[in-house]
Formats: structure tokens, C-alpha cells, sequence
């Protein structure tokens, strides 16, 4: 018979130390709040039920993990043995293992757990603590061994004598139980201490009393178990987090040129052979395809980049960038532009929900907002798509092969069919039909022999 597995994952605190009006657990660790990257490793090792105590901000947390927990209330901070009780009316009877684990812990890993309950199986002990060297064990709950190295106590900061102080292996927060004998101890877990709370760290002492097995799985990597409790430690999660998301990108093909200058979200998808150059930032559900070059500070956030794509110095959001295509340096896609296949931006330009066909190019100076083009278009330098008139916005159309005239201003709502031609200086107000050409600016006219009317002809720098 498999024996079940539980998980309880603390996540009430309010987060004093962040000084933030957001609660802590929310905080984001490349673009994943830190409860989101707990409860994605928990769901990792699939237990057969996951409870999140939660407390401070309970509304906002449950909106942030949704029906992927169930959840209970703990009304009032009072520690975080009584925060596990509160999990009693849900799992209190039931037979198997639970794992504790706290919401501020975002680096942990499924595998990391996986080891601890294959720990705590061979030990057939009733509680396996999660416990690392730290060098530097301030703050943390440090593990108190006996002769024979058996684990007596855990001991918190604020509680420890100066001798317990200077102990380095730390309690990680981290524990398998026996779910039983965990929440029957917990009924005696009394808040005599420093803080005046209920620690869930006083049931290793009541089950050691009962004669039940403690053991200690001390895993290799302190940064791996690092808690957040402040913006320092938040920097300092976070470069851990990056650098283990950029090396497992190194891993699946793709080139990073400097992993300490390049931000990229934990969801974020990159196909092999993408080189991404320095100062570059990959957010929210990205995806790139291979063979891209995503160049020196560009910024993606939410936008598909198909296969063979470059970019340089310029933002996307929201955005698809389809194979081959090209943007920058400067440029800005704004949410919903759909750019076609090798399609050309060059410098300055800014596209907002617009349509561009494949082909089309769009080199310099240009707003495009908006507005549905078509395959092969040419769009000259500093044209406008004039798509606002102060109350509402409009729609224009620009048909296959057409050519738009540098400096033009495309007035819409207006059609511009296939294969015509707007003159370059034009403000064009009214539909342009298949092979027409539009021009809408005032006809040249030359003034013969005006020079000597000019007042520059009576300065010196002219004659
Ligand atoms: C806790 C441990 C400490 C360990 C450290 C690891 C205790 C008494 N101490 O200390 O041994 O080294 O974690 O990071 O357990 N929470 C609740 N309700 C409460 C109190 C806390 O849900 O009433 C939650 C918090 O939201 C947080 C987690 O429990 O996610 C840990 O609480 P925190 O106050 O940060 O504990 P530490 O002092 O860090
Ligand atoms: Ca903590």
C-alpha cells in the first residue's frame, strides 16, 4: 500500500520586514509570487492534498493560487505551530505523511522534498526536519544534536543561549511528519517563549519525549533553503533564482553571453541556438523560438518570438513577432501588434494593435496604431497613422504592395487598397483605390526671381 502524502504550506505572516503594503508571500521572485513557486514545486511530487494556511492578505493569496489549494484561515498570527492546526478539521484524522513548508522558502526544490520523504521513509522516523549549514545562522531556529549526534531540539534565535547561538546547521522551516503524531503533539505546543508564540518547532522536543524517532536530513545547498524575510534577502533569492533559470537555458541550447546581466521570469520559453546578449529582460509567459537573436537591452514581456527573429535595444509587449521578422534598435510594440513573417522595423517606430503582412517594412520614425497592413507594404520615414480625434479611435487599411510615401499622415478611419501609392508629404483623408496614386498636399509653386526680396540677400554670410 502507498502511503498518502499531504502538504500544509504556511503562508499567513503579514511580512513586517518587507515594510510593503503587499503581503509577503506575494512578493514576486522572477515574475513568480513566492507562494506560486512553493506551491508549483509541492504540485511537482504530487500530494494527495495540499492545504495553504493562510491569514494577512488571505483574499489576495487565494485569488493568487486559485483551486490549485485547498485553504484554511489562521484569524489571528499567533505562531507557526498554530498555524499548522489549523489544518486539523482537514487532514487531523487521516493516515500518511505531511510536509510542512513555509511560503517565504521560494527556492526550494520538488526534488529537494522528494529526497526528505525518502529520507524520512528509511529512517521510519515520525518527523525528518529539513535542516543546511548556514554561514551565517542568524535568525534562523538552529538544530540542537546530542551525543551520538541525535537531533533534541530546535532552538530559535530569539530563545537561544550564546552557546545554541553559535551552532550553524539551521532549521529550514522544512519538516516531513507523521501527520498523526503531528497534530496530537501540536495540542501541547504551549507559547512560553521569547515571542509569546506558538512554535511548531516545540513538537520535536514533545515526540522525542514520547521516544518517537527525530531525524535530520541536512541538504547540501544553504542557498537553496534561503527564507525571505526582507528586500535584501528578496535581491538575494532572486539572484539565485536567475542564475539557476539561466543555466538551465545554457543546458537546453540556448547562448547567454553574460547569465549575470540577463533577467528572464521562470515561465519564460527559449528555443535552441537563441543567442541573448547582455541587458536583456525576458518577462511573464514569453516564448522565443531558435535560431533568434534577442539583442542587447531589449525587453519582452507576454509576446510569442517565433524562430529567426532579431531585436535590439527595444520593447514588446503583448506582442507576436513572427519568423523572421526584425525590430530595432529603439523600437516599441505595444500590446496586440501582430508583426508577419520577415517583416522589417527599423528605428523609432512604435506599433499599437496593428497588423503588419509579411514582408512589410517599416524603417524609421513612424507611428503605426491601430491599423491592418498587408504582405510587402513599404512604409517610408516619419509616417503617421493618425488613429485618435480626441474621443475615439480609429481603424485604417493598407492593402497588399501598397507604398506609403515618407511623411505622410494616414487620417482614419480610410482604406488604402493593393497596389497603390501615396505620395510622399500627403494627409490623406479618403480612401486611395487599386492603382491610384493619392496625393494630398498643397501643389509646389516657385516664385521666379525672389532672392533679392529675401532679407538674407542683404547679409553679408549670403552674398
Ligand atoms: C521559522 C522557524 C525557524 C526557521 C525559519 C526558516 C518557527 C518557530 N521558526 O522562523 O526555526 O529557521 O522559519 O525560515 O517555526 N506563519 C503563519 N502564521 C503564523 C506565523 C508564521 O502562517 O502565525 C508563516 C509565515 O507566513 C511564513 C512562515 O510561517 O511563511 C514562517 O514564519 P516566519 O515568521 O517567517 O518564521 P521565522 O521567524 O522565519
Ligand atoms: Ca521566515
Amino acid at each position: 500500500m502507498t502511503t498518502s502524502k499531504f502538504t500544509i504550506i504556511l503562508a499567513a505572516g503579514k511580512g513586517t520586514r518587507m515594510k510593503s503594503k503587499l503581503y509577503k508571500v506575494l512578493h514576486k521572485v522572477c515574475g513568480k509570487s513566492m507562494v506560486d513557486h512553493v506551491l508549483t514545486q509541492v504540485e511537482a511530487m504530487h500530494p494527495d492534498e495540499i492545504v495553504t494556511v493562510v491569514g494577512h492578505g488571505a483574499e489576495a493569496v487565494e485569488s493568487e493560487l486559485g483551486d490549485r489549494s485547498k485553504f484554511v484561515v489562521q484569524e489571528q498570527q499567533l505562531g507557526t505551530g498554530h498555524a499548522v492546526l489549523q489544518a486539523e478539521p482537514l487532514l487531523g484524522d487521516k493516515e500518511g505523511m505531511t510536509l510542512v513548508t513555509i511560503g517565504d522558502a521560494p527556492l526550494l526544490t520538488a526534488e529537494t522534498f522528494d529526497k526528505l520523504f525518502a529520507y524520512h521513509r528509511d529512517k521510519g522516523a515520525t518527523v525528518t526536519i529539513l535542516t543546511a549549514q548556514a554561514p551565517d545562522p542568524t535568525g534562523y531556529g538552529r538544530i540542537v544534536r546530542g551525543d551520538l549526534g541525535t537531533v533534541q531540539k530546535i532552538v530559535e534565535q530569539k530563545d537561544a543561549s550564546s552557546e545554541e547561538a553559535k551552532i550553524d546547521e539551521i532549521n529550514t522551516g522544512v519538516y516531513c511528519f507523521d501527520n498523526k503524531a503531528l497534530f496530537s503533539a501540536l495540542h501541547e505546543v504551549n507559547n512560553d517563549n521569547a515571542q509569546g508564540e506558538y512554535y511548531l518547532t516545540d513538537v520535536i522536543e514533545i515526540l522525542k519525549a514520547r521516544g518517537d524517532v527525530i531525524a535530520a536530513y541536512k541538504m547540501k545547498d544553504f542557498d537553496e533553503s534561503q527564507g525571505v524575510n526582507d528586500r535584501l534577502a528578496l535581491a538575494s533569492a532572486t539572484k539565485v533564482m536567475q542564475k539557476r533559470i539561466n543555466e538551465q537555458h545554457m543546458r537546453d541550447g540556448v547562448t547567454i553571453i553574460d547569465p549575470s546581466n540577463t533577467y528572464i521570469d521562470v515561465d519564460v520559453k527559449i528555443g535552441n541556438d537563441t543567442i541573448i546578449e547582455p541587458g536583456v529582460i525576458l518577462k511573464g509567459k514569453t516564448v522565443i523560438g531558435s535560431d533568434c537573436v534577442i539583442g542587447a537591452q531589449t525587453r519582452i514581456e507576454n509576446s510569442t518570438i517565433e524562430d529567426g527573429v532579431h531585436t535590439l535595444s527595444s520593447t514588446i509587449e503583448d506582442s507576436i513577432m513572427r519568423a523572421g521578422s526584425n525590430i530595432g534598435p529603439n523600437s516599441h510594440l505595444r500590446p496586440q501588434s501582430d508583426i508577419g513573417e520577415g517583416v522589417h522595423i527599423g528605428n523609432f517606430v512604435e506599433v499599437k494593435k496593428a497588423t503588419l503582412g509579411a514582408g512589410t517594412k517599416v524603417g524609421h520614425l513612424t507611428y503605426v496604431g491601430d491599423a491592418t497592413l498587408g504582405k510587402n507594404i513599404n512604409v517610408g520615414c516619419g509616417v503617421v497613422f493618425v488613429n485618435y480625434d480626441g474621443v475615439k479611435k480609429w481603424h485604417a487599411n493598407v492593402g497588399d504592395n501598397a507604398f506609403i510615401g515618407s511623411n505622410s499622415n494616414i487620417i482614419a478611419p480610410v482604406d488604402i487598397a493593393d497596389h497603390s501609392f501615396v505620395a510622399a508629404g500627403s494627409t490623406i483623408t479618403k480612401d486611395v483605390p487599386f492603382h491610384a496614386m493619392g496625393i494630398a498636399r498643397e501643389r509646389q509653386t516657385n516664385k521666379e526671381d525672389f532672392w533679392d526680396r529675401l532679407p538674407l540677400s542683404k547679409s553679408d554670410d549670403w552674398k
